[in-house]
């Protein structure tokens, strides 16, 4: 099991929490996690895109409770895009998206639902984690294939990615909406391994969604866990190669 191992310094390999055990288990996950992949495939939102900008741009109009928007705003977006699964009853992620800022609104008390489409367009173009284009353009120098694999619907991406400076870096920005499910369905992963005739062993994976860690190592890929709120470990059978506080641990 791997433990909360993202304070190392930024740009250094995971250092071990406490106890033998845990030691030997990061020396194993050093040596995996230092080594270069041809194929790196990002998820989208939480990793790349930091989902609770569009609240905070409009914090002020939201009202005293804005961070606790946010937050059921983006628990319910995900808690649908699971529940849709599991029923195979498929909505593109927008219209999730939308059904989730409302009931936050109806939800959170103390907030001003005039901020709805304002907050919507905003999620249109999010602001990027500070540390993403210089990491990608770092990969993109090593001759890396560079992807997003996303539960986000093509046009909330292509905005996403162009508002953020990432279209000419990213090769691919792959959308589960071509087939009609969200992660942690394998058909989501394979995406990444359909479009490049790849093994899922071959593909280094990054999120900040641990489920999503869960979803992509069952499907076989090399993962790293993006942890940057140092959240506690889960999912304990399925853990990734290197967890770490932002993406300059790729080795950026
Ligand atoms: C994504 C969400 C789940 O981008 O963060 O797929």
């Amino acid at each position: 099991m791997y433990g909360l191992c993202g304070e190392q310094a930024m740009g250094q390999p995971p250092v071990p929490l406490c106890g033998s055990e845990k030691r030997a288990t990061f020396a194993r996950a050093n040596k995996q996690a230092s080594m270069t992949y041809d194929i790196y495939a990002f998820d989208a939102y939480g990793t790349l895109f930091d989902v609770h900008s569009a609240v905070a741009r409009h914090r002020a109009l939201v009202g005293p409770n804005a961070d606790r928007l946010s937050e059921v705003w983006r628990n319910k977006q995900l808690e649908y895009s699971w529940t849709r699964s599991g029923m195979g009853r498929y909505r593109n992620f927008w219209s999730l998206t939308v059904e989730a800022l409302d009931f936050a609104f109806a939800a959170v008390p103390d907030t001003n639902a005039d901020a709805r489409d304002k907050l919507l367009e905003a999620y249109q173009t999010l602001d990027p984690y500070a540390e993403v284009p210089k990491v990608l353009v770092y990969l993109k120098a090593r001759g890396a294939k560079l992807a997003i694999l996303s539960n986000g619907s093509p046009d909330m991406l292509e905005s996403a990615v162009a508002h953020a400076g990432l279209t000419d870096i990213l090769d691919d920005v792959l959308s589960v909406n071509s087939v009609g499910v969200f992660k942690t369905d394998p058909k989501t992963y394979s995406l990444v391994t359909d479009t490049y005739g790849v093994a899922p062993g071959e593909v280094s994976f990054q999120s900040s969604n641990r489920w999503d860690i869960a979803g992509a190592v069952a499907f076989g890929f090399a993962c790293h866990w993006i942890n940057r709120t140092g959240q506690p470990d889960e999912y304990d059978d399925l853990a990734p190669v290197a967890v770490y506080r932002d993406l300059t641990g790729l080795g950026v």
